[in-house]
This record gives structure tokens, C-alpha cells and sequence, in this order.
């Protein structure tokens, strides 16, 4: 077994490996050619014999944290122990930076994808519930509102730093599938979001939305973030978001409900046509790995 960083002459083998994964409805395709650029982020494959067997990616946006996504293994190699050695490999990799947090998601009924990180210490940080919008679903509840304003991003730093939902996601944002540790980085964070609008009432900032666009499932799908505050203009907030779909195939939003009661977003959601798939409780789960005596 051997590691290497992912060059443009392995998509074949990458695109190959993906139509056998997830009944041939992985995002990959869909993000491949981003995740080969050069940059920070790596792509790292496992050969064997040559042959690319199994594949993860190294992201290192955030200061002191790690964020490891893109996990897969050819069919034909699975159950040999190659993810837990690419995973080993990230370990490293994070070990080697000086990084206090790796972090990564995955879906609540993952078991491999469990045992493979419970084997180098990951452990549960937090569950999001996952709530999903199909374009046709949510097409008709889409209404432009002229309350809807673009929110500078230090004021939404600001906003989110302070909400409720960061604190029900234990500080993570999610974009997606992808969670950023915020207080690391709320401009790095801010700065994938397509868009932050919001609703003002008396002056003051009554509810803020942040769409993310390049979410980690590609163009396919738009990312309805940090959707917070109260609840009338959060439920506005949400339709004219909805506007804002194209040819997209669906919305995706991330809501964080650890602390029991769900916050706001997930009724309006609801009603504007989103649908969930473990009943508003979590099931995206984020796990998360301390260096050892890191806090
Ligand atoms: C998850 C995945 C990467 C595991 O790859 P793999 O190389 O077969 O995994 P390993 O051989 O390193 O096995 C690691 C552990 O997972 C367990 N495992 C593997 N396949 C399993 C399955 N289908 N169900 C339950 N456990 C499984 C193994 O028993 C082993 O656990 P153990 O050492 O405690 O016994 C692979 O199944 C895959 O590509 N799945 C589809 C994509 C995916 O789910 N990626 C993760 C997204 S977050």
C-alpha cells in the first residue's frame, strides 16, 4: 500500500471507484475536478499494485483544525483495512501540522465509516439533523420578500457568534456536509457562503440566512446555512431564499438540535416544503479527534 497525492490521471480511476459507491449516486463526479486543482487541500489515493484502491481528502482551512472528507474504497478492496490506513495517513498528516482538532461527518447508520475513525480516537462532537428541499417540493413556496437585505459579514459574524444554533452545533457552522469550526475563522467560514442576507426589524438584525453555494455535493445542491432567529422572519427569510434556486436539484440544511427543542428553522423549513429523514432528530453526526492534550 502506498499514498500519493491525487494527479488529473487518476480521475478515470476515482470516477470509476465512485459509480460503484452509493448505488452510483456519490457526489464525486460532481466535485472532482475541484478537488484535483492544486491548493490546500489534498486528495490523497491509496494504490496497491499501482492501482488506485481507495481515496480521502485533507482539508486545512481553519487555524489549529483539519477537516478529513471524501473517504472511499474500490468495492474490489473493501474490508481490507485500506480506509483505516488512508485515515491513518490524515492522522499523520494533522500530527505532523501541529492541528488540535480533526474533524469529520457522516451519516448516523455509517458503521464502517464509524469503526474506521472510532480506530484513531475520533469521537461524537455533535448530531445535526439533515433536511432536505427537492426542487419541486419547495419550487412553490418560493416568494421574493423586499425586507430581505445582504448583511455585511462582520455583522453576521457578529449574528452567528452569538446565536443559539452555534451553540446547539457546538460551535460548528455547517455548510452542507462540511462543518467549520467558527470561532477559528468566522471570515473563512463567511467567505463560502454565496450569500448572508437577512431581515432587519427596529434596526436591529431580526433573522440571518447564509446560502451556501459550492457545497461539498457540487453544483447539484444549494446549501440553506445558519438560518436563525425569529421565527416570522426566519419562515420569510426561507421562502426567498428558495428564489434563489436555478437548476439545482435540491437544498440542503444542516440543523443543529442538541439541545433538545429545535430552533426555529426546522418548522419554517417544514412549511416552505423540505422534508427530514430521521424526524428532526440527528443524524449527521460530526466526530471529532484532540490532539492529545489540546483543548
Ligand atoms: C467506509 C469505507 C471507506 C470502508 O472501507 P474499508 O477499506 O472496507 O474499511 P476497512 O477495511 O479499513 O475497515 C474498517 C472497519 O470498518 C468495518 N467495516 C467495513 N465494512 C463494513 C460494513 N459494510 N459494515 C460494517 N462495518 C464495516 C470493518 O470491520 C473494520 O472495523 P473493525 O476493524 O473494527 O473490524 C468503504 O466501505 C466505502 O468506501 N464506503 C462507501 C463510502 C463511504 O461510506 N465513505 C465514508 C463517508 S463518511
Amino acid at each position: 500500500m502506498a499514498f500519493r497525492r491525487a494527479a488529473e490521471a487518476d480521475k478515470p480511476a476515482i470516477l470509476a471507484i465512485a459509480a460503484q459507491i452509493w448505488e452510483g449516486d456519490d457526489y464525486l463526479p460532481d466535485v472532482i475536478d475541484d478537488w484535483l486543482k492544486p491548493g490546500p487541500a489534498q486528495l490523497i489515493v491509496a494504490t496497491s499494485g499501482g492501482r488506485v484502491a481507495g481515496l480521502a481528502r485533507y482539508v486545512a482551512e481553519f487555524p489549529g483544525f483539519a477537516w478529513l472528507e471524501g473517504l472511499r474504497v474500490d468495492p474490489a478492496y473493501q474490508g481490507q483495512g485500506i480506509a483505516k490506513a488512508l485515515t491513518g495517513r490524515m492522522v499523520e498528516m494533522a500530527d505532523e501540522a501541529g492541528v488540535e482538532v480533526t474533524a469529520l461527518s457522516t451519516y448516523m447508520d455509517n458503521t464502517a465509516s464509524q469503526r474506521v475513525s472510532a480506530a484513531f480516537g475520533f469521537e461524537r462532537a455533535v448530531g445535526f439533523a439533515y433536511c432536505e428541499g427537492k426542487l419541486d417540493a419547495v419550487k412553490g413556496h418560493a416568494r421574493a420578500s423586499t425586507r430581505v437585505v445582504e448583511v455585511a459579514r462582520d455583522e453576521a459574524a457578529a449574528f452567528i457568534a452569538a446565536s443559539r444554533g452555534l451553540a446547539a452545533g457546538a460551535g460548528y457552522l455547517p455548510h452542507s456536509w462540511r462543518f467549520y469550526p467558527f470561532a477559528r475563522g468566522p471570515q473563512i467560514a463567511l467567505a463560502r457562503m454565496e450569500r448572508v442576507l437577512g431581515i432587519r426589524e427596529g434596526g436591529r438584525l431580526a433573522a440571518l440566512l447564509c446560502l451556501g453555494d459550492q457545497t461539498p455535493h457540487g453544483a447539484a445542491s444549494r446549501s440553506i446555512d445558519c438560518l436563525e432567529g425569529e421565527p416570522e422572519a426566519v419562515e420569510e427569510l426561507a421562502r426567498h431564499a428558495l428564489t434563489y434556486a436555478r437548476e439545482e436539484k435540491y437544498f440542503e440544511a444542516m440543523i443543529p438540535c442538541e439541545e433538545g427543542g429545535a430552533p426555529p428553522s426546522l418548522p419554517a423549513l417544514l412549511k416552505v416544503g423540505f422534508e427530514v429523514w430521521n424526524e428532526g432528530k440527528a443524524d449527521v453526526i460530526v466526530f471529532e479527534r484532540r490532539r492529545q492534550g489540546a483543548r
